[in-house]
């Protein structure tokens, strides 16, 4: 225990005022992190251990990272500070490295805004969506994960607001859900969907479409790579919804806020599907490892024309803030000069090909999915169907202790490594690009040791671990 801070009496301050997040009082489990450093953090106790989700796939360079700190450093010493109606270096520098230097200056982008967190550029972009077109409805698919504030609320496309502790079993939504503007359309098919022909969800989104009218539609909100729910879509999901926005005149809003920057071995998961370009993109995490609290939009530059020429009443106290846009500036600067996307093409290569050898081994992996550095392992009990039968669409109800994921979050966690998952059958390995192959060996040990004992639960006949 470390003897410079009183942690029990923190503790105690932590779980009498702060209001949580997800879980239960009753059933919160204080992890107090004493500290984080790269790959790792360290416990109150003393424990190290290796971050295999970067926090939330979000600390893509890993944490403190020193090019980060020391743009933040020199920002620090200029600026605290400095409103939107006003300029600044940082912010000057962070939109050229993203529309120049990122993206590309001759490519479809034309400019950015930087906020405060991704909810605020999800936000932003369906405003301009529907301000673009002139129509409401956002077309958002089942199983997303969009953000926490209203809109973005609304648009998610799984459960899980509230199950009151009178009984674990029911879920109560967000009054409203589903509301009005946000229409679901079907969850893209996994990448392992075998069936010929068009895909059965574009099937029934043209259809919703139609039904609609396309006259009403402003926009269809996709992730990439699906990042809560954890699927990367089937290779013909995206080119044919994408194809669906054009055919029918609606814009395409591309979430990038887990995928993007770098996360997938491309800078955005858009590039997965060549020839694909989006309408207006939503980022956030990854553009600056979460430093600071962050999110970018970036929109078309057909799209940055219109809202340029206007008189736009839009923006927030935080918009463009120095130390932010440094922070921005120091990671992409870094990403850039020692071609990162690289670094995670070759480490996710090999996170995969170990992956791929437990496979045979372990009779839960039903599935393995994705690419770069995120990496999603889908668990299946015996018969090979989902251990939980709600999947991708759980509201987190009843006994999360059986769930797959947290079994493998604490069997892990005794071996130094901090990995689990969101839906409760689904694993997300997504360690930061700075990841070594030690790194890597030491989290897929301590997965294989735990997937023994998710086959000992739910794999009759299977041996027991030791
Ligand atoms: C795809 C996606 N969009 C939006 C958000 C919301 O971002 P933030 O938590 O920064 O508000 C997240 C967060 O995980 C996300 O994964």
């Amino acid at each position: 225990m470390n003897k410079a801070r009183d942690w029990d009496q923190l503790e105690r301050w932590d779980r009498s005022y702060y209001l949580h997040s997800t879980q239960a009082a009753a059933e919160h489990v204080y992890t107090a992190v004493e500290s984080m450093d790269g790959n790792y953090f360290t416990l109150a106790d003393g424990t190290r251990m290796l971050d295999f989700q970067s926090q939330l796939i979000s600390d893509s360079m890993g944490h403190r990272h020193p090019a980060i700190h020391a743009e933040l450093t020199r920002a620090m010493e200029r600026y605290g500070h400095v409103q939107f109606g006003m300029a600044h270096e940082y912010r000057a520098r962070a939109a050229k490295l993203i529309i120049e230097d990122v993206i590309g200056a001759n490519s479809w982008a034309g400019r950015v805004r930087v906020f405060s967190s991704g909810t605020d550029a999800v936000e932003c972009a369906t405003n301009m969506a529907r301000l673009y077109t002139g129509r409401s409805v956002i077309l958002t698919q089942a199983h997303s994960f969009h953000g926490m504030v209203m809109g973005s609320t609304m648009m998610r496309g799984y459960r899980n607001n509230l199950t009151p502790d009178a009984d674990r079993n029911t879920v109560r939504d967000v009054p409203g859900f589903p509301p009005h503007g946000y229409i679901p359309i079907p969850p893209p098919e996994p990448e392992d969907h075998a069936a010929n022909g068009t895909l059965p969800s574009i099937v029934a989104t043209e259809q919703i479409i139609q039904a609609i009218g396309p006259e009403n539609i402003a926009g269809v909100i996709t992730e990439p790579m699906l990042g809560g729910g954890g699927t990367f879509p089937h290779s013909a999901y995206m080119p044919a919804l994408v194809g669906l926005a054009r055919k029918y005149g609606f814009l395409w809003i591309d979430d990038e806020v887990i995928t993007g920057f770098g996360r997938l071995g491309e800078w955005f998961g858009y590039q997965c599907w060549p020839g694909l370009t989006p309408d207006i993109l939503a980022g956030g995490k990854g553009v600056n490892s979460c430093a600071l609290p962050v999110g970018v939009v970036i929109a078309s530059k057909q799209i940055a024309d219109l809202f340029e020429k206007a008189r736009w009443w839009s923006g927030s106290t935080w918009d463009g803030h120095p130390l932010v846009c440094a922070t921005i500036v120091g990671n992409l600067e870094y990403m850039l000069a020692n071609n990162i996307i690289q670094q995670v093409r070759q480490r996710g290569a090999y996170l995969k090909e170990r992956l791929d050898a437990l496979k045979p081994k372990h009779p839960s992996i039903g599935r393995i999915s994705g690419r770069g550095l995120f990496q999603v392992i889908d668990l299946v009990n015996d018969k090979g169907t989902p251990i939980v039968p709600e999947d991708r669409f759980s509201a987190f109800t009843g006994d999360l202790g059986a769930h797959p994921n947290v079994i493998v979050y604490q069997e892990t966690a005794k071996r130094g490594v901090y990995l689990g998952g969101f839906t409760p059958n689904t694993l997300k390995l997504g360690p930061p690009f700075t990841v070594t192959q030690d790194d890597i060996d030491l989290a897929v040990d301590a997965l294989d040791a735990a997937l023994d004992v998710v086959e000992a639960k739910y794999h009759k006949g299977a041996a027991k671990p030791h």
